[in-house]
């Protein structure tokens, strides 16, 4: 097991211990409901082994949730291995998936049928039998590649009934890496990471009152096998904040258009400043070493991540809170044939990763999103091993009086700059030693002078791809950052620091 692995479950070794200290709450009367499905068929798109329990029943069976009660949600026909499940499971109860009413239903129906000459699938039925909060941890394994999108809301809407608050939903599926939404390739269905995202994040309870608010979705390098996601949420007050941040990231700064947009400037799977020149001369100042494992803190579409790997052999943990960059950089994963990359969608302010866990943190104009930066400094230096390095570019402010063009673009944006000399001590406070707080902005300055030269010739090109509004966006926004940076107002700096 890959030591980002055991941090992985270190991760999840920590809810369940939560979970075994909390409490049941009290439980209410149970109900009966059911779903109609439009899907006939419950085998498993890939050739997995049925008899070993997985990773996904590896991880709740051996943090031992014993005497918690567990919903499961599993391969229909594998009914071998949803044996060994129920019975290393032993709280496991009320789970009833209606197979026999679809079997016979299906005979039924194609017998109808047969006078037209065509067979259609008859919609069979799961039914769920649950009393309201009562689960402590509910997981759907591979389900929801066998249910269309309504079908998998109305059953992901009942699993959060059962659901006792602050209780865990997990749900693994596999990915095909889509970019553009619901795509079904004959029985199964396949999801884009941020269409199930959207979805998760937008159901509630049948009364209302609770939803579900991300932990992390993963999708570990598949090492040539098929990608897949392992979600897993929490079910809270349904007017929680924490989710105000994703959706600006995902509605506003960074819609998949817009990502798809910057990436025309920045470079192939870059959306940061200099794309692949700049990751290659700050790589150089990492001297990374085949084997770390890197955390990429903002990861966007995994540009810095494939050159790390590519280059160096470095194993890179990538998460970013915007679903639509993960999707994009599962995407490109998967059509670049790249490895070495996980790609996790989480808020970095709130992910909790072992200590001692990564060689090097890597963070490419992210910061500027986050307010809590002390905080957020003194998390990455625990997660660091001791002599482990951190590197961050970032937009940053200049000393003078800012005039309020820049304030208004700095407030527009949602930023929070530093002054270049004020980040560096920041760092130092939180204890990182041998800090180098460097002022780029004359760099910075040339790189988009570069960057628009190079924009310029692929104008009509782009503007078939977009529009002519977006192109003029662009090199506005780009001549405006030149200005804001030669007036004084903005600036770029790097920062790079040791855990002692
Ligand atoms: C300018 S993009 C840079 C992307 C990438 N580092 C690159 O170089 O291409 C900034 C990224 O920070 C991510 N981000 C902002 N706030 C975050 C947070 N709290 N947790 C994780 N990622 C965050 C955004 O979603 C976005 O992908």
């Amino acid at each position: 097991m890959s030591s980002l692995t055991q941090a992985t479950n270190a991760k999840y070794d920590s809810l369940v211990n939560n979970l075994i200290k909390n409490g049941h709450i009290d439980r209410q009367e149970s109900r009966n409901r059911s779903l109609t499905r439009k899907d006939s068929t419950m085998s498993h798109p890939d050739d997995e082994p049925e008899e070993t329990p997985d990773k996904l029943i590896e991880t709740i069976v051996e943090l031992g949730i014993h005497n918690k009660d567990l919903l499961f949600l599993g391969k229909l026909q594998s009914l071998q291995s949803f044996s060994i499940i129920i019975r290393q499971l032993r709280s496991l109860e009320n789970v009833q998936l209606s197979s026999a009413a679809q079997i016979s239903r299906r005979k039924a129906s194609k017998e109808a049928d047969s006078a037209s000459g065509s067979v259609t699938p008859p919609p069979p039925t799961i039914t769920i039998n649950c009393r309201e909060n009562t689960k402590d941890v509910a997981a759907l394994n591979y389900i929801s590649n066998h249910l269309d999108t309504a079908s998998l809301r109305t059953v992901i809407g009942h699993v959060l009934d059962a659901l006792r608050p602050q209780g865990y939903f997990v749900m693994r599926e596999h990915l095909q890496g889509s970019a553009s939404g619901d795509n079904l390739t004959d029985k199964f269905h396949f999801r884009d990471p941020s269409v199930t995202c959207n979805m998760l994040n937008s159901i509630t309870t049948a009364d209302g009152l609770h939803g579900l608010q991300l932990i992390s979705a993963l999708s570990p390098d598949p090492v040539g096998g098929q990608q897949e996601m392992t979600w897993l949420y929490q079910k809270v007050a349904a007017d929680a904040p924490a989710k105000q941040l994703q959706q600006f990231l995902d509605a506003q700064q960074y819609t998949k258009k817009g990502i798809l947009k910057y990436e025309q400037i920045f470079g192939d799977r870059f959306v940061s400043t200099g794309g692949a020149r700049t990751t290659k001369e700050f790589c150089q100042l990492l001297q990374l070493q085949r084997g770390q494992t890197v955390l990429d803190v903002g990861c966007g579409i995994g540009g810095s991540g494939f050159f790390m790997s590519e280059e160096y052999g470095a194993h890179v943990y990538g998460i970013d809170l915007s679903s639509n960059m993960i999707s994009i950089g599962i995407d490109r994963r998967r059509t670049g044939g790249f490895h070495g990359v996980d790609f996790e969608i989480s808020n970095v302010l709130t992910r909790e990763f072992a200590p001692n866990s990564f060689d090097v943190v890597y963070s490419r104009d992210v910061i500027l999103h986050i307010a809590e930066k002390k905080k957020l400094f003194e998390d990455i230096y625990n997660w660091l091993k001791p002599g482990g390095k951190l590197f961050i570019t970032d937009y940053c402010c200049g000393v003078k009086e800012h005039n309020p063009d820049f304030q208004e673009y700095v407030k527009q944006r949602g930023y929070i700059l530093l002054t270049v000399p004020a980040y560096g001590k920041l760092l130092e406070d939180v204890g990182f030693v041998n800090v180098r707080a460097e002022d780029r902005t004359k760099q910075f300055i040339g790189i988009l002078r570069t960057e628009l030269q190079n924009f310029e010739p692929q104008q009509s090109e782009f503007v078939e791809n977009f529009s002519q509004e977006d192109y003029d966006e662009i090199v506005d926004g780009w001549n405006a950052k030149v200005k804001r940076c030669s007036a004084g107002d903005q600036a770029w700096g790097s920062f790079l620091a040791e855990k002692k």
